[in-house]
């Protein structure tokens, strides 16, 4: 670890409609990662304790109005001031979970409208994760659940949009998981091929950009 041969830890994100059951799988993988004595942190995007991140927290609780595009930039904005940290840790050797990168950036903005290759422009020369672990659930499925928080963004007409956008974006390289499977399920998917990633990235598999 951290011992200048190459070791590092592996960037993994996860992604998914509201409610698809991110946070929760971060959080079991956090504690999976930790049992197994690996370095491991989990983080989150939109990072809200940050400068930028406070003002797109007014704009998705409603209290700020912003045009399309500038809140895209916004959210690109708060990936790109954890980018020289984000490298510095996984060449440290901690392997980073993160709810949510780039691609909701890009998708909940083309949900709306806005250009697709517009919207992937400013997320190039980001750190390119190891893994994208997609939980896929139906929209109507996901508006059953707990019930969505409120914030802007959360109403099935428009997770609907959404969910089209993830299947544009999406490729060969996700893992797709049914997210409508118990906990338990879902989260014994994820530990295996996490895993795999985490010792490919030990073994000196190299850090790339986006979009690869
Ligand atoms: P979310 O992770 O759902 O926060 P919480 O768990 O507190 O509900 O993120 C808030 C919303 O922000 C979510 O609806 C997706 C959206 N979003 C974007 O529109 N662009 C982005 O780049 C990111 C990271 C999130
Ligand atoms: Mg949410």
């Amino acid at each position: 670890r951290g011992d200048g041969y190459g070791s590092r830890g592996a960037l993994i994100v996860l992604e998914g409609l509201d409610r698809s059951g991110k946070s929760s799988q971060c959080r079991m993988l956090l504690s999976y990662l930790e049992g197994l004595g690996h370095s491991a942190e989990l983080w989150r995007f939109p990072d809200r304790s940050t400068s930028v991140g406070k003002m797109i927290n007014e704009y998705l609780s409603d209290k700020s109005q912003l045009d399309d595009h500038t809140i895209h930039l916004l959210f690109s904005a708060n990936r790109w001031e954890k980018r020289s940290l984000m490298e510095t840790k996984l060449k440290m050797g901690t392997t980073l979970i993160i709810d949510r990168y780039s691609y909701s950036g890009v998708v909940f903005s083309s949900a709306k409208g806005l250009d697709f290759e517009w919207c992937k422009t400013p997320e190039i020369g980001l750190l390119a994760p190891d893994l994208v672990v997609y939980l896929d659930i139906l929209p109507e499925k996901a508006a059953e659940r707990a019930g969505y928080g409120g914030e802007r963004y959360e109403q099935l007409e428009f997770q609907k949009k959404v969910s089209q956008c993830y299947k544009l974006l999406s490729d060969f390289s996700w893992e797709i998981i049914d997210a409508c499977q118990s906990m338990e399920d879902v989260g014994k998917q994820i530990k295996e091929i996490v895993l795999d990633q985490v010792m490919a990235c030990k073994k000196g598999k190299p850090l790339s950009n986006l979009w690869p």
